[in-house]
């Protein structure tokens, strides 16, 4: 209901000016208008919407909230548009305020939201001038050459590209980067390594795979921790590779390569699209970033390190922290890298990427790392006006008993095995139901059916925990039919499908609409509600908040389904609660959409 949010809110400014001229002027040339605080209700007992600004203007007016709050009530009561949008308003406690749509008006934005393919949601592009969109760069999956892919990438990825949806579908230019740590001393070592043990990987192509590259770097790493002659031997190589050695920057290519193929199987089943800008891009530019730094008095020498020295931040003794960007033998780190994409990106065509925004989905880990370099880069004067840099951090990922996620035997679980795992999960629980209900059914359905909904429940079981917390990974858990998993919300979809197999013809909506009963006006308020979540996701980077509004409006769409008879209900009921069904399947579908998540007609 974000229109009639913004007529309310438009109205409501127009009320409190009259109602106190003198105060919203002097407060207006203050640069600090009255606020009067209209925000959604916070339960169905006190309308649709609530106006709390009564209490924290007391204050200000010198008066007692009810007061205010009548005041307010009584200009709006003189307020033909606001009339036609609202009941008459109500006050509670205090001086709170409830509003209450009147259901002419609900019904209405029913009518427009069945011709809007977009279910309401605005494009950002509304004025028309599209030349001025900066883009959104979204940094997540971003896992590292030759090391595993782990389950925190995986939820960086499923929760950085749910993000990217979000955004793309409200219009703005996104630029999906995989960070790829593919530079950095470490392949000194992986190739001094290689070079003795399997030399013929170096130079050939598919002669090892990702796991033979781990388990090879894990050797390698051992060998650096011991042997010093190895150890000297490798920092040549890094210095060979950096000073563009063909052979090496061959080998080099070969182990991105290797690794890449590996990383992309398990984009192609997410279905996850993804522009790979690693590390090594950024080091043309990592010694102007030290000029820069310098230039602008932000360098000190600190034990022979190149540091900033952060401002508020402290370390453990209490002294500020320093980041170091340029170690003692001259060589540079993640930090420096960060920074000199931050600066990339920023910075206009053709030397950048022109953002505006910039989000990294990482584990909470590190935090202070971005804190740290989103503050260089602040003082370094990089950051355009209006630009933003945010860190989207999330939890660990934990095993069922609260510890790190393992394999029985103890080792990381490798991210392909978990997905098989909850496909395989998935078409067990399938082939139990489908003999309980003695349903006969072709191979493809089964096994397209287990895909999308093995698929779908590791997604949405990430997706649906506020990305804060740690989460506990449970296949029982996220593909159960019941509870706050997809498999519920894709049987809602089933549910809806049903209907329209029963003839409830959902294409049909000429009829005029009427509803009487209360679940369907909550389905009406329920279904209304899509657009205003969808631009909180935007703003909060929360997709969470998306899944629980497809979990409540599947909720209230079941108890609508289970109470009130929809096919064998009589005319304009029938065709008034098709349209509810219709609805309700759209936003569920486009909601689910933007998780990543396709949804089934049948399961
Ligand atoms: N490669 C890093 C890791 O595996 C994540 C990189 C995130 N992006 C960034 N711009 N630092 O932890």
């Amino acid at each position: 209901m974000l229109n009639l949010s913004s007529s309310l809110g438009a109205q409501l400014l127009g009320a409190l000016e009259r109602a106190f001229p003198e105060a919203s002027k002097a407060a207006r040339i203050s640069g600090a208008p009255l606020n009067a605080q209209l925000v959604s209700a916070s339960k169905p007992e006190y309308g649709d919407f609530q106006i709390n600004g009564a209490l924290s203007l007391a204050k200000h007016l010198k008066q007692p909230p009810r007061e205010i709050a009548l005041a307010i009530i009584a200009q709006l009561e003189n307020d033909e548009d606001f009339l036609g949008i609202c009941e008459p308003p109500e006050i509670a406690g205090p001086g709170f305020i409830n509003l209450t749509i009147r259901t002419e008006c609900l019904t209405q934005e029913i009518q427009a939201r069945l011709q809007d393919e977009r279910l309401g949601v605005p494009l950002v592009r509304s004025n028309g001038n599209e030349q001025t969109l900066a883009p959104v760069i979204v940094d997540f999956s971003s896992p590292n050459i030759a090391k595993e892919m782990h389950v925190g990438h995986l939820r960086s990825t499923i929760i950085g590209d749910s993000i990217a949806r979000v955004l793309e579908f409200r219009g703005h230019p996104v630029l999906r980067l995989n960070h790829v740590g593919d530079w950095g001393t470490q392949f000194g070592m992986l190739i001094k390594y290689l070079k003795q043990a399997a030399p013929e990987a170096l130079t050939k192509e598919n002669v090892v795979d990702l796991g033979d590259l781990v388990n090879f770097y894990r050797q390698a790493k051992r060998r650096f921790d011991q042997d010093e002659v190895f150890q000297a031997d490798s920092r040549e190589e890094v210095v060979k590779l950096q000073s563009g050695n063909q052979l090496s920057l061959n080998a080099w290519e070969l182990l991105c390569s290797q690794s890449r193929k590996e990383f992309q199987k398990i984009y192609d089943l997410l279905d996850i699209r993804l522009s790979e800008r690693g590390e090594s891009f950024y080091n043309q530019f990592l010694p102007d970033i030290i000029e820069e730094l310098e230039s602008s008095g932000l360098l000190v020498v600190d034990n022979g390190a190149k540091c900033v020295f952060l401002n508020d931040i402290n370390g453990k003794d209490g002294k500020p922290l320093p980041v170091i960007v340029q170690k003692s033998d001259g060589g540079f780190n993640y930090a420096t890298t960060d920074l000199a994409a931050i600066r990339y990106r920023f910075n206009t065509p053709p030397s950048g990427d022109g953002a505006h925004r910039l989000i990294y989905v990482t584990d909470a880990g590190q935090a202070n790392h971005f804190r740290g370099v989103f503050q260089i880069a602040q003082r370094a004067n990089w950051i355009p006006k209006g630009g933003r840099m945010e860190h989207v951090p999330f939890g660990l990922v934990q095993g069922e008993d609260g510890k790190k996620l393992k394999t029985r035997s103890g080792e990381t679980v490798r991210l392909s095995e978990l997905l098989h795992e909850a496909i395989r999960r998935s078409k067990a629980d399938l082939q139990r139901r489908l003999n309980e209900e003695g349903r006969q059914e072709s191979k493809e359905f089964i096994e397209k059916v287990s895909k999308a909904i093995g698929l779908a429940a590791v997604k949405y079981a990430d997706l649906s925990q506020n990305r804060i917390t740690n989460y506990q990974f449970s296949f029982d858990r996220m593909l159960a039919l019941q509870g706050n998993t997809a498999p519920y919300l894709l049987y809602a979809l089933v549910r809806i499908a049903g209907i329209a197999r029963k003839g409830g013809d959902l294409n049909n909506f000429d009829n005029e609409l009427k509803f009487s009963e209360h679940k369907e006006w909550d389905l009406v308020r329920e279904i209304l509600k899509f657009d205003e979540v969808i631009v909180e996701v935007e703003e909060e980077l929360l997709p969470n908040r998306l899944c629980n509004y497809l979990f409540e409006l599947s909720q209230v769409f079941n108890r609508f389904y289970d109470h009130l008879p929809i096919l064998k209900a009589s005319e304009p009921y029938k065709s008034s609660r098709l349209v509810l069904c219709r609805l309700t399947a759209n936003t569920l579908k486009l909601g689910m959409s933007l998780l990543g998540i396709p949804t089934l007609d049948r399961m």
